[in-house]
């Protein structure tokens, strides 16, 4: 199966399959309900996070012939229509390749004709700040004074790049970033549908690697659902993205708690030889000092650690936690973080993480009363 399909297939043809941006839908069901849809539209947020999903349902929405209101019927004809491709009424402009002011004239020209199926046409303009200024003003005028059928919907990954006169004129809402667990949860609905088995650690590890992107996700998911159609479990996942074993990066952070260092020196060793990415396997590391320090600041910080991990690997850092001081854990940070920075440049791949395993352990054994004070 091809990630296109997956990701075709599954967007979302409700508001109730949206997840998370709770705060969007609820404001826009209202106004569809209420009958007081904006005619300009301003999200900004993450990418793959439901913008132009968002804007899609509301075009359908203001079209559906159905007693809805708030919701689409996807059963009246223009509802079909809609969700097989065919509506001429919803308009999608990508800004990033449409920037200059013909492009915006010819759509404010082509704007004052009546809708051809429906009441409204929904004009979505993606990646609105690329536009150019010449651009951005003939749009203005043209969200000045819109025609009464026409709804604009603008979207933005980078929002600081809008200008203020633009914003002004919309109504803005911001999308938020969503959880890994947010994540995961989707996808796991996603291989039921599909009849496959996801495990929760395989959907969380893909979770992980879409970093807040449901969009990525589901592209991971549709890379690891073409190798294998049944089960799929953590390790599965693991080997079809080629990642470095989460496992690993577990046993490394037990080899510095215990100061073992030729244990961690054999271990990146085996990862080198096993081809995987040391630089990537430094980021999970990481995340282990990152978690511990959040939880020897303040134990309140647990469910942000926990979001963050799985449960096994949460376990391994309350397990050696007290190997660390807290200023320990934010120095072992900086010295992970330092020695990434020379991956691109390292003579020999391995070295910069022996470097940050051998001074992790090395600094381990001074205690704070053994420093020298400069
Ligand atoms: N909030 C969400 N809930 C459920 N699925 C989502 C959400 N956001 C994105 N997706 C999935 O990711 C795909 C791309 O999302 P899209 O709305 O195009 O993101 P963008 O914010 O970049 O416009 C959708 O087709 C859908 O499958
Ligand atoms: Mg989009
Ligand atoms: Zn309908």
């Amino acid at each position: 199966m091809s990630e296109l399909v997956l990701y075709r297939k599954h967007r979302p043809q409700d508001f109730s399959s949206v997840v998370g941006q709770a705060h969007v839908v609820r404001a826009i069901q209202n106004a569809l309900k209420l009958n007081r849809v904006a005619h300009a539209y301003l999200f900004s947020g993450p990418r793959g996070v439901g913008k132009t999903t968002i804007a899609r349902l509301i075009a359908k929405s203001l079209n559906c012939a159905g007693a809805g209101g708030e919701k689409p019927c996807n059963t009246c004809a223009m509802c079909i229509d809609f969700n097989e491709g065919r509506a001429l009424d919803i308009i999608e402009i990508d800004a990033a390749s449409n920037r200059g002011i013909d492009e915006i004239r010819a759509l404010r020209d082509a704007v004052r004709f009546v809708p051809t199926q429906g009441q409204y046409k929904t004009y979505i303009i993606d990646e609105v700040h690329m536009l150019t200024r010449d651009a951005f003003n003939a749009l203005l005028k043209t969200l000045e004074e819109p025609p009464a059928h026409a709804v604009f919907i603008l979207a933005t990954t980078e929002l600081e790049k809008v200008p203020a006169t633009i914003i002004s004129r919309t109504q803005h809402y911001n999308f938020r970033r969503p959880s890994a667990g947010q994540i995961a949860e989707r996808l796991q609905s996603i291989a039921k549908k599909d009849n496959v088995l996801l495990d929760p650690d395989g959907a969380r590890v893909i979770a992980f690697a879409a970093e807040g992107s449901f969009r990525d996700g589901e592209s991971i998911l549709g890379q690891v659902m073409a190798v294998e159609d049944k089960k799929i479990t953590r390790e599965e996942v693991e080997n079809i993205l080629g990642l470095p074993r989460r496992e690993a990066a577990k046993k490394m952070f037990g080899h510095i708690a215990k100061k073992e260092v030729s244990a961690a020196l054999r271990l990146i060793q085996e990862l080198h030889d096993s081809g995987y990415d040391l630089a990537y396997f430094s980021k999970l590391l990481l995340q282990y000092f990152r978690s511990a320090l959040f939880l020897k600041t303040d134990p309140g910080l647990r469910r942000f650690v926990e979001s963050d991990m799985l449960p096994d690997e949460y376990e391994c850092v309350t397990t050696h936690i007290s190997a660390f001081t807290e200023d320990q854990l934010s120095r072992a940070m900086d010295i992970i973080f330092q020695n990434m920075q020379s991956f691109k440049k390292t003579p020999i791949p391995q070295l910069p993480l022996e470097l940050t395993v051998i001074e992790l352990i090395h600094q381990k054994g001074q205690e704070p009363d053994h420093q020298e004070r400069v």
